[in-house]
């Protein structure tokens, strides 16, 4: 069996949660290859809210066992957290979740040096979640990071006081940076004993033998292309490879094993952080759409930026990824407007510019929109999408031509149940 992808087109927050939680009835494993903490994935079913960060979206349904990839950074005190959060639910978390015996640990002097690095960027803050991301990654890449395996080693204690001596070194270097360290190491260490409690395995081995016994695994991305550390709008972005291709290197599987790539997009676009935004609405439209689509962080609460959609920025996105099919989300939230516009192009210094180019950062590029008849009607209790306006479905066809991708999915509410299926994909 292949392994099928579901991850972010655009700067995150596309609706992946919903999604992985409404295809994984599909799937026997839901695995997550990347990314931490920062992620913020909201599930909303049977009147239920409920946020997950480093838990794959596969966990509230029955049967299904959700894996955590060696390309996931874990912080133990927030991983308890979450854990708590969905005692109330009787999951048999033993038996539901897997963890990677290879995924690396964020250390409080990670989320310290996260802070410490922000504070002294000022103005030129990436807007990190400052959940130390960043840190984390790189004692992965620079060979001094601490994994989930070693917790079960004799000398972890020795490790760890290595690492953390290694970060007080650096955080001295931060002048006006201070920080009480012995309060957050307390409930680090206590959390660290939970985490010991749960199933770490070879989970690369777990999973090539699951597939190689016919079962069905659905990659579930965190953030969004437009955020990955070679793609994205560099340096304003996340620590790890949020496309495809980190899908073989967080989970261990060969190129040649990636089945279908589901790439999800809102139907406008937003970005939360700092960073160029090529079709960020810095108006009352941009107001309207967050109001509207209660754009706001998951993980820090922040106001997200809002803007329209960006084509060129979505085939640059489609391309990276290999995209095979396309979930529009969010597309309730343009219900009431009467036009929408759709971005096809940039001017850029007065040249033309039909593909997402390198230098966004520090020239203006200027957004050339077309515009599109809005739906002006409630979507939201739409049960096929047959039923949907023809306005809607003129938007999502004129998208699919632009993009050359099918979009099958289309979501028009937060809920399970508000999900529509072109194309016949969903059950
Ligand atoms: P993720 O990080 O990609 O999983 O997305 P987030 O959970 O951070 O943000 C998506 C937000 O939009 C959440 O609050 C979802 O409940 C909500 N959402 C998802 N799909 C839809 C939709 O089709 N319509 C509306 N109105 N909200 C949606
Ligand atoms: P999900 O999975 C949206 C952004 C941060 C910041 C930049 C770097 O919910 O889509 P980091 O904490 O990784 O050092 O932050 O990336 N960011 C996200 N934005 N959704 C996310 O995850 C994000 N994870 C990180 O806002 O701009
Ligand atoms: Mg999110």
């Amino acid at each position: 069996m292949k392994v099928d992808v579901l991850l972010g087109l655009q700067w995150g927050d596309e609706g992946k949660g919903k999604i992985v939680d409404v295809l994984t009835p599909n799937y026997d494993i839901i695995a997550r290859f990347q990314g931490g903490p920062n992620a913020g994935h909201t599930l909303e079913f049977n009147g239920i809210k409920h946020v997950l960060h480093t838990i794959p979206s596969g966990i509230f349904r029955e049967g299904v066992l959700n894996l955590i990839g060696n390309g996931v950074v874990i912080d133990p005190v927030i991983f308890k957290a979450e854990l708590a959060k969905l005692a109330p639910y009787n999951i048999d978390i033993k038996s539901r979740l897997i963890i990677s015996k290879k995924a690396h640990l964020i250390l409080p002097t990670h989320r310290l040096l996260d802070a410490a690095s922000e504070a002294a960027k000022g103005k030129d803050k990436i807007g990190s979640t400052l959940k130390g991301i960043g840190p984390t990654y790189m004692d992965k890449t620079g060979r001094n990071g601490l994994r989930v395996g070693d917790i079960f080693s004799l000398n972890f204690e020795t490790k760890y006081n290595a690492l953390v001596n290694k970060h007080k070194d650096i955080l001295n270097h931060y002048a006006d940076f201070e920080y009480d360290l012995t309060e957050l190491e307390g409930p680090w260490l206590q959390a660290i004993d939970e985490l010991r409690e749960l199933t770490a395995v070879d989970s690369e081995q777990y999973l090539n033998d699951a597939m190689k016994a016919g079962k069905k695994v659905l990659a579930e991305g965190a953030q969004g292309t437009m955020l990955d550390i070679d793609f994205g709008t560099y340096p304003f972005v996340t620590s790890s490879n949020t496309v495809t291709a980190g899908t073989c290197t967080g989970l261990g599987i060969a190129p040649t094993k990636i089945g279908e790539v589901i790439g999800i997009f809102k139907a406008y676009c937003t970005r939360v952080g700092s960073g160029p935004f090529p079709t960020e609405l810095d108006n009352e439209v941009g107001e309207r759409i967050r109001t509207e689509g209660f754009e706001f962080g998951a993980t820090t609460g922040r106001p997200r930026r809002c803007g329209w959609v960006d084509i060129p920025q979505l085939k640059y996105a489609i391309m990276i990824n290999g995209v095979t099919e396309l979930s529009m989300m969010k597309s309730d939230v343009l219900d009431k407007f009467d036009t929408i516009k759709a971005c096809t192009h940039y001017i850029i210094d007065g040249e033309r510019y039909d593909y997402f180019p390198y230098d966004v950062n520090d020239v203006e590029v200027i957004p050339v929109y077309e515009d599109i008849k809005g739906w002006n009607c409630d979507t939201t209790k739409l049960s096929s999408y047959d039923d949907a306006p023809k306005e809607l479905k003129d938007y999502v066809e004129y998208l699919e031509q632009k993009l050359e991708v099918p979009i099958t999915v289309v979501s028009v509410g937060p809920d399970r149940t508000q999900t529509l299926s072109n194309k016949k994909v969903l059950a």
